[in-house]
């Protein structure tokens, strides 16, 4: 214990002295949730990157979620302290697939989740995060929409906005991808009074049964809009639930598939730990970077995007 708590004085020391804010998205170690200065969902995070007065940003995510604050805030150096950190949902779309599946729906608006790379976002009309997808999907003129890459994600929309033609792509998130309603209601028989909170990467049976469908960081919020309830089924990665803990220590949280770290775990999540954090700070490794005119056309696809109103 004592190695752990002078690893975070060495990094809260290092941080200041290098001029660097450390953001770390809900899923991440507890550990490194403890010593960032922000905690928060993907694009929540890349927003605070921007507006920090720090030069530098060490991004404990995985790198789509680097490369969005590198992308909305060019001037900064942004590190990931561990590049093995990828995403399934970001790599199920490559460029050149978009261009190939593009070219079938010439008359279609591309709508892209920011779990994606720089280069997709830059082949995209415009981004949508979990949280304001609905309103993405209904502020843009065309009626015809191709939704990339969660298909559980696309179909929710499509389900929220009837009077559009959406067109999903076959991506998804394998640790949101393998729940099924049926282990929820496992979990539920024996917490009937339970409130059901799940992230729309969650397929349609599950989500259909879910009380409150969000972003990681709107869980909590939703958790607030349920003051009498007790128990709450989480039915997201399982790191969320050191947030939840920590802010209601009173209350119950259960991960939906009824095993915390079994099935709804992302492996990519937890490649980060205190002494990557801090070789980050002394190497000043990881840079991501991306390329000026890829980054140009993700700025338009995010900015664009943020100019929605919720
Ligand atoms: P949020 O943007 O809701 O934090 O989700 C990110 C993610 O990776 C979900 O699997
Ligand atoms: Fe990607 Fe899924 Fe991990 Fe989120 S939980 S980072 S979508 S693999």
């Amino acid at each position: 214990a004592a190695d752990v708590a002078s690893l975070e004085e060495e990094i809260r020391a290092l941080a200041r002295e290098k001029d660097a804010v450390i953001l770390a998205h809900n899923y991440q170690l507890p550990e490194v949730q403890k010593i960032a200065d922000h905690v928060g969902d993907s694009l929540q995070l890349a927003i605070i990157g921007k507006k920090v007065p720090q030069a530098t940003i060490v991004f404990c995510g995985v790198h789509f979620m680097a490369e969005s604050a590198k992308v909305l805030a060019p001037e900064k150096r942004v590190l990931l302290p561990n590049l093995s950190a990828g995403c399934s949902l970001a790599d199920s779309i490559t460029a050149e697939s978009l261009e190939d599946w593009k070219a079938r729906y010439p008359e279609h608006a591309v709508v892209t989740y920011v779990n994606s790379t720089a280069e997709v976002k830059a082949l995209s009309d415009i981004c949508c995060t979990s949280a304001n997808a609905a309103s993405v999907v209904r502020s843009l003129p065309q009626k015809k929409i191709l939704f990339t890459p969660d298909k559980n994600l696309g179909k929710w929309v499509a389900a929220k906005v009837p009077e559009k033609e959406v067109v999903v792509y076959d991506g998804c998130c394998p640790v949101h991808d393998v729940l099924r309603a049926a282990s929820v209601n496992r979990v539920k028989a024996a917490k009937p009074e339970a409130v059901v909170i799940a992230h729309p990467e969650c397929r349609a049976d599950v989500v259909e049964i879910a009380d409150e469908v969000c972003s990681t960081t709107a869980m909590l919020t939703a958790v607030e809009r349920h003051p009498q309830a007790h128990t709450f089924i989480v039915a997201t990665e399982h790191g969320i639930v050191y947030q939840m803990k920590k802010r209601w220590p009173d209350r119950e949280f259960i991960v939906a598939d009824g095993c915390i770290g079994c099935r709804m775990h992302c492996p990519y999540m937890k490649m980060i730990d205190l002494v990557m954090v801090r070789d980050a700070l002394v190497r000043g490794k990881h840079e991501v970077q991306v390329e000026l005119d890829v980054a140009a056309g993700a700025r338009r696809a995010l900015e664009r995007m943020i100019a929605v109103p919720r």
